[in-house]
């Protein structure tokens, strides 16, 4: 499984071999460029960033570093190696040999589950294309071009995938996928969390550690699925989002140390006096963590879903981690908890388990994001900080499903609409937040420099030496 990097495109899926589909996607790779110029991150094309690029598959050293232009990393084509003999792992064909061709029935679902996921990764290069203009750190602004290039090469791996098995829709589509652009009006992305703003770091380390964890689980029930390439091309993705989310929860981590140690000097937790220290205060990142959390929540969709029941039993997309799970991988008798509101009161009700796979995934994405909040917690007390982030409640501002007509509160509270109008502001970011948090976003790029509100990384990209020069601008 050798990357082959003589190749126009990098790719282990032996390209060559097949001359048609390595037109078509040298076709689309100039409109892939032209999009990046124009989408991708500010200013960006002739700065040496210190990348790592995928080398080989294997779980170790796939990853090589070296200082790249963007515009010339080397987007490519990255399974991982086919098991042998794989069978269908769950649904009506569990137990089926595994498909190397995309079964005629399920045409039109598959394109559509793979269009969405690929929508959502030139998406978010989009959405993070200013903030270079105002990184913390060359160490920073490197971790941020990493993530975009690596969506940028998710979008490769979905755009293989239409090409190489959906045939002139699915170049139809790959085109497509570049055309939309995130928060337009006319045409925007697919789902409603990748049209918006991330303006500022605080919103892109939430993003990374929310939003690209929401990734993660949907990767992760793909990976799953019956339609081998899908699974094998997922799971190499998800070798790359670890970074992503690490990127996330230690960029929070090191704003709330900074924010701590200020805390500590100057004896306060006032907010008021901590933003004159150009530190963000623990109550604003709150806010933050509420709302990118809830907006999250929304990409696994409504709570009781036929879609879901159909990709599910289609065996086209499974569970979380579903072949650890111990029981039938069918679900036809099994049922699965669902909050909802009544009256006054939210309350649990049970649905047929395959018609609640969006809500297990939000489960199991939630258990996840409570992980990475405790650690985050642990580092604060450590630092003497009493004063604890909570996950709202999954029913706390939601747009979508069940608690879509409702108000309820962080804690779970349904709230009347007054109530909610005269507290929201205490819960969600305000103008006054938003006003601050920018305030405090200054360029810095003098090597091993960090911003006010930001304390340096435990550890430098690849054991580089403090003060690395990550970014050379010229
Ligand atoms: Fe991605
Ligand atoms: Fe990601």
């Amino acid at each position: 499984m050798a990357i082959n990097y003589a190749d126009k495109i990098p790719n282990n899926v032996d390209l060559g071999e097949n001359k048609q589909l390595q037109r078509a996607l040298e076709h689309w790779q100039p409109k892939y460029l032209d999009w990046w110029r124009e989408m991708g991150p500010v200013d960006s094309t002739n700065y040496d960033v210190y990348l790592r690029t995928a080398v080989s598959v294997d779980a170790k050293g796939w990853a090589e570093f070296g200082y790249v232009k963007m515009p010339d990393y080397r987007w490519g084509i990255f399974l991982t190696p086919p098991e042998r003999e794989r069978l269908v792992p769950f649904g009506s064909h569990k137990g089926e040999a595994a498909w190397n061709e995309v079964p005629g029935e399920y045409r039109s679902t598959l394109r559509r589950i793979i269009v969405t996921q690929g929508d959502t990764e030139p998406a978010s290069v989009e959405q993070q294309r200013h903030l270079g203009q105002t990184c913390p750190s060359l160490y920073d602004l490197r971790n941020l071009y990493q993530v975009n290039v690596e969506e940028g090469r998710h979008l490769w791996a979905m755009v293989y995938l239409l090409h190489a098995y959906f045939g002139r829709d699915g170049r139809e589509e790959g085109e497509a996928l570049l055309e939309r652009r995130s928060g337009d009006e006319d045409k925007p992305r697919i789902l409603g969390a990748f049209n918006e703003k991330t303006p500022d770091w605080l919103s892109f380390f939430m993003f990374t550690f929310l939003t690209d964890r929401d990734g993660k689980y949907q990767l992760a029930a793909l990976a799953e699925s019956g339609f081998d390439p899908l699974a094998r091309s997922t799971r190499f993705m998800l070798t790359e989002e670890a970074h992503h989310l690490f990127v996330g929860e230690t960029g929070i981590g090191r704003i709330l140390q900074r924010t701590a140690e200020v805390m500590n000097e100057q004896k306060t937790d006032d907010p008021e006096k901590l933003r004159r220290f150009g530190v963000i205060d623990i109550p604003t990142i709150q806010k933050y963590l509420n709302f990118h959390f809830s907006v999250t929540l929304d990409l696994y969709g409504s709570e009781v879903s036929s879609n879901a029941s159909n990709f599910f039993q289609m065996g086209l997309k499974g569970r979380f981690e579903e072949e650890k799970l111990k029981d039938d991988h069918r679900l036809n008798d099994s049922e699965y908890p669902i909050l909802e509101p009544v009256g006054e009161r939210l309350v649990e009700k049970h649905h047929p388990a395959l018609l609640a796979l969006n809500e297990r995934l939000r489960d199991d994405y939630i258990k996840d994001c409570q992980a990475g909040v405790d650690r985050w917690n642990k580092s604060l007390e450590k630092l003497g900080v009493q004063t604890k982030l909570t996950l709202p409640h999954k029913a706390f501002h939601r747009k979508i499903g069940v608690f879509a007509e409702s108000h309820i509160s962080p804690e779970g509270k349904v709230l009347s609409e007054s109530d909610w109008t005269r507290h929201s502001g205490d819960w969600l970011p305000g103008k006054g937040d938003h006003e601050h948090v920018q305030s405090v976003m200054k360029r810095e790029v003098e090597p091993g420099k960090y911003a006010s509100y930001i304390a340096p990384p435990a550890r430098e990209i690849n054991n580089q030496a403090r003060g690395f020069e990550y970014v050379k601008f010229h």
